[in-house]
């Protein structure tokens, strides 16, 4: 079996320069190694090409909605969708190295034209389910589910996005959200509107992660095997074990339960693809961005299958 990396250095989706290093940032931690020792191929793709947005150019990249740098962010992560939808369709697994959190925006969509009936675990403090409209801060990593939710936001209006306009969509019940904590107005309104399941922090404490999972695995999957995206927001994690990423939230998964995410979404052998995102090695140098890679390296290696005995 093989997973196919691909590098998507994108920033621009959020203000903070310095998400654009983190596919290489995971690769020199030694990234093949993880996945090579796992028993898999590494085919390396390396990292797209993203365009920077025309600045302040109304006419070449309006504004759509609160919609920051749309062009630019559009159009670039059509290049992931297209080569998600390649590798997926030669049977690879697609572990995608951000970059910002827009480009699951691109990975969903060439998920969802090989596997239309995908489901899509997305793992994240927050729930980027925003629209141009209902997003405050004008972010698009606030924004990637919207525009492959079916019937939320028309892609053909939206600069950059006009490619995504007649691509499949998701459907509210093929996504799960784990260890939602900071949820907008406008996002609880989505979410409550069109019923999409949400484990958040409260159900960790609750349930505990252990049945946390057994119940969101049982959502997307009990009635019939599905192949599963997972799309990983490394600021899921609590602080204290990822410090490197723009919109830290208090109150995250320990070390332990962030694993345990990743290794029993790896035990259903569902899993097609990962997105590793929003490492940003600029805001926490040295020790802080160190932490932060590693605990994105082990990540990757529960995702892949790690087990501790
Ligand atoms: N909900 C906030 C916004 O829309 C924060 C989004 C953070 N997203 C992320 N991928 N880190 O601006
Ligand atoms: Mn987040
Ligand atoms: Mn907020
Ligand atoms: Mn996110």
């Amino acid at each position: 079996q093989t997973v196919s990396v691909i590098g998507v250095p994108m920033t621009y989706g959020q203000p903070l320069l310095g998400t654009n290093f983190g596919p290489d940032m995971l690769r020199n931690a030694g990234l093949h190694k993880v996945i090579t020792e796992l028993g898999w191929c590494a085919e390396e793709n390396g990292n797209l090409e993203i365009a920077p947005p025309t600045v302040n150019d109304p006419v070449i990249d309006p504004d759509f909605g609160n919609a920051k740098s749309s062009f630019a962010v559009g159009n670039s992560i059509k290049q992931l969708a297209d080569i998600y939808e390649q590798k997926a369709r030669e049977g690879k697994f697609n572990l995608v190295l951000g970059g910002d959190h827009t480009i699951g925006a691109g990975s969903l969509a060439g998920l969802l034209r090989v596997h239309p009936d995908a489901g899509i675990i997305w793992v994240d403090a927050h729930a980027d389910i925003n629209t141009p409209m209902t997003s405050e801060s004008g972010n698009m990593h606030g924004m990637p589910i919207s525009f492959l939710m079916e019937n939320l936001v028309d892609c053909s209006k939206v600069p950059g996005f006009e490619w995504l306009a007649d691509s499949p969509k998701l459907k509210p019940e093929q996504l799960v959200y784990i260890a939602l904590r900071d949820v907008d107005q406008g996002e609880k309104r989505i979410l409550r509107e069109l019923g999409i399941k949400a484990f958040c922090m409260q159900s960790v404490d609750r349930y505990g992660i252990g049945r946390t999972m057994e119940m969101a695995l049982d959502y997307l999957c009990a009635e019939k095997q599905r192949p599963i995206h997972m799309s990983y927001d490394i600021d899921a994690v609590d602080p204290v074990d990822a410090p490197s990423t723009g919109t830290r939230v208090r109150g995250g998964l320990t070390w332990r339960e962030a694993n345990y995410v990743a290794e029993a979404v790896a035990e259903t052998n569902l899993l097609v693809g990962l997105d590793m995102v929003e490492v940003n090695p600029s805001l926490a140098p040295g020790k802080g961005a160190d932490t932060t890679v590693d605990m994105a390296l082990l990540l990757i290696g529960s995702a892949l299958g790690r087990r501790i005995l």
